[in-house]
């Protein structure tokens, strides 16, 4: 059987570079959920479609074939044969994902692309609704989050740091609606699953997060 690590929680809580670290500590897949919604909503965005028409989403998700592939121990994320790897890290389609990601049709589809890849593969998966909807039977579930004050603090230092300006308040208020958005949503919302572990990063490093889950997976 193969080994199934679930991560979940908020935006901006550090679940992907944790993710990350512990996939090469521990030798398992990382699989990254997030980027197969951003490649749906590339998908969208180039079509000219809104993200407000549920008919027409639903109707030309069978059109889109979205798959991953693994180079130098990376996620590459393939829209109908196109590495969309480096596309899809932009303000507008985490918007345009964070929109989508709402319609039950582009749901089922990446969920069940999801489910394929853990049956047969030692993964670490992150996202909103791992541990609840896509893997609940997985060996390990954590629900990883921060203070909204930490994570817009570590995402203002971000900008800061790639010499962007940064309004704290205005990313704190950001974090906030989208933390209500993802988890009020009416399909798979936010939420811990009941048999997850709580981690709460806010007075954490990355190593010591990284330790305590690989503690989790030991056990
Ligand atoms: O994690 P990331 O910011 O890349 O995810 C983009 C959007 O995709 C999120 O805002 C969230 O609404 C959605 N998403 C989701 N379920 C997942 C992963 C991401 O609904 N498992």
């Amino acid at each position: 059987m193969a080994m199934n690590v679930a991560i979940d929680g908020p935006a901006g809580a550090g679940k992907s570079t944790i993710a990350k670290a512990i996939a090469k500590k521990l030798g398992y897949v990382y699989v990254d959920t997030g980027a197969m919604y951003r490649a749906m909503a590339l998908f969208f965005l180039r079509s000219n479609i809104s993200k407000d028409d549920e008919a027409k989403i639903s109707s030309v998700v069978d059109d889109i074939n979205v798959s991953i592939k693994y180079e130098d121990g990376a996620q590459h994320v393939i829209l109908n044969g196109e590495d969309v790897t480096g596309l899809i890290r932009t303000e507008e389609v985490g918007n345009m994902a964070s929109a989508t990601s709402v319609y039950g049709p582009v749901r089922s589809k990446l969920v069940a692309l999801q489910q394929e890849l853990a049956k047969t593969t030692d993964v670490i998966m992150d996202g909103r609704d791992i541990g609840t909807v896509v893997l609940p039977n997985a060996d390990v579930k954590v629900f990883l989050t921060a203070s909204v004050e930490c994570r817009a603090k570590r995402r203002y230092d971000e900008l800061v740091a790639k010499g962007q300006d940064a309004d704290f308040d205005q990313i704190a208020k950001d974090i906030e609606e989208r933390d209500y958005r993802d988890s009020h949503r009416e399909i798979s919302p936010l939420k811990q699953a009941e048999d997850a572990t709580l981690v709460d990063s806010s007075d954490m490093t990355i190593d010591e997060v990284v330790e305590a889950i690989i503690n989790l997976c030991n056990k």
